[in-house]
């Protein structure tokens, strides 16, 4: 393959961080987890993180432990909006438990809401807004904040595609009440598998620790608000307060983590330059859309969409890419309604247009953390003659 989609970003660090934690021989989640935690919080400004084994896992605690808060807790049949174009497991999770999915169409040069679309399907038995930003490129988060604060709306934001990402210099994965990041192998950093929650709220912190780790009291804050301590030792170390799951991560991760976590700053800043290249080399090149920044990207890939207008179909493209060795995928996961699991899903289509485009004419290649000016040159003139 001459342009991989994603490559390791590990260097030697984490191949020490891995053996110390081998030679220490406490392997599942412990001390290298909890100072992780704690680095990563602090990165991003926010009060709380919780570490899980995946992204998805994220999605899935974060979306469970708004149905156990105190005061207005989410109910089955609550209706949130999400945007079409998503992964396929920020969409699960609400439907597993049991909320009505309002779809709104993508902008198509941004990829994430179309901001006319969302203040449309507003309504008032709208709970939450799921915002994603799509492909590390950041949503417009002074509409949709202030969408939230009109209408009393919780915001979620999925943010696994987009660490290292600015809106007016703020971190995307902090606007949201709860706020999800991935540490997949092909993300911003990675632990191999993992995936983080962000909060400044206590409660919802204390609920998302006891919801990774079966359900139980074990690692609970001693001022945790979610239960009280019976002072019984025995009955304590084995209580259970929420339906929880086990989605921790382990040690490794922790440590990984750490180290990676220290590149994070450099490794933004090449994909950016990157970025800067791909963009000079297909500014005004009317066959394709490609993404449009809002504030600073962080660039995970960079897409591209055939223009519905340029007669060139994309299945030409696609074939020119492969001959060439060019790894290519579709965006995120296309438009999710496009996909045969939403037969399962209780939901509402309030446009999909620009998704259906996003699905059938584009695609994306992948950026790396390294100087990749040569591959994207390479990618411009494999595409000069389609
Ligand atoms: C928007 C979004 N949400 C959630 C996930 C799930 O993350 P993971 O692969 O770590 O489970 C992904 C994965 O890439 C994603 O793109």
């Amino acid at each position: 393959m001459r342009f991989e989609i994603a490559s390791s970003t590990w260097g030697q660090e984490e191949k020490d961080a891995v053996m110390e934690v081998l030679k220490g021989g406490s392997f599942t989640m412990g001390r290298n987890v909890a100072e992780f935690e704690e680095a990563f919080a602090g990165y991003f400004g926010m009060r709380h993180a919780v570490m899980a084994n995946s992204g998805s896992s994220a999605n899935l605690i974060a979306v469970a432990s708004l149905f156990y808060r105190k005061d207005n807790p989410l109910k089955r049949g609550d209706e949130v909006i999400v945007p079409c174009v998503s992964w396929s497991t920020t969409f699960h999770p609400l439907h597993q438990y049991g909320l009505k999915l309002k779809f709104v169409d993508i902008d198509l040069e941004t990829l994430s809401y179309d901001i006319g679309g969302l203040k449309k399907a507003v309504s008032k038995n709208t709970r939450m807004i799921v915002a994603v930003s799509i492909l590390g490129n950041p949503c417009q988060f002074d509409e949709i904040t202030g969408i939230c604060g009109e209408n009393n709306v919780v915001l979620f934001e999925d943010n696994c595609e987009s660490m290292g990402a600015r809106f007016n210099g703020r971190y995307t994965g902090t606007f949201g009440l709860i706020n999800t990041f991935s540490t997949f192998f092909s993300h911003h950093i990675s632990t191999m598998e993992g995936g983080f929650v962000l909060t400044d709220d206590k409660e919802l912190y204390n609920i998302l620790k006891s919801l990774r780790n079966h359900g139980w009291t074990r690692d609970q804050d001693p001022d945790s608000p979610i239960f009280e301590r019976n002072g019984d030792d025995f009955f304590e170390a084995y209580r259970f307060i929420l339906p929880g799951y086990n989605v921790r991560p382990g040690e490794m991760h922790g440590a990984i983590g750490k180290a990676q976590l220290s590149k994070l700053e450099g490794f933004v800043k090449v994909r950016r330059r990157n970025a800067r290249h791909f963009k000079d080399l297909f500014r005004g090149d009317k066959r394709f859309i490609t993404q449009k920044e809002i504030g600073e990207s962080s660039w995970f890939s960079f897409t591209m969409i055939v223009n519905p207008d340029s007669g060139i179909e994309r299945k030409r493209v696609l074939k020119r890419l492969k001959d060439a060795g060019i790894e290519h995928r579709i965006i995120t996961g296309g438009n999710i309604l496009r996909h045969d699991v939403v037969k399962y899903y209780d939901c509402e289509v309030t446009g999909s247009k620009n998704a259906d485009i996003a699905h059938y004419n584009g695609f994306f290649v992948g950026n790396h953390p390294y100087d990749l000016r040569d591959k994207i040159d390479f990618l411009y003139e494999t595409l000069k003659t389609v």
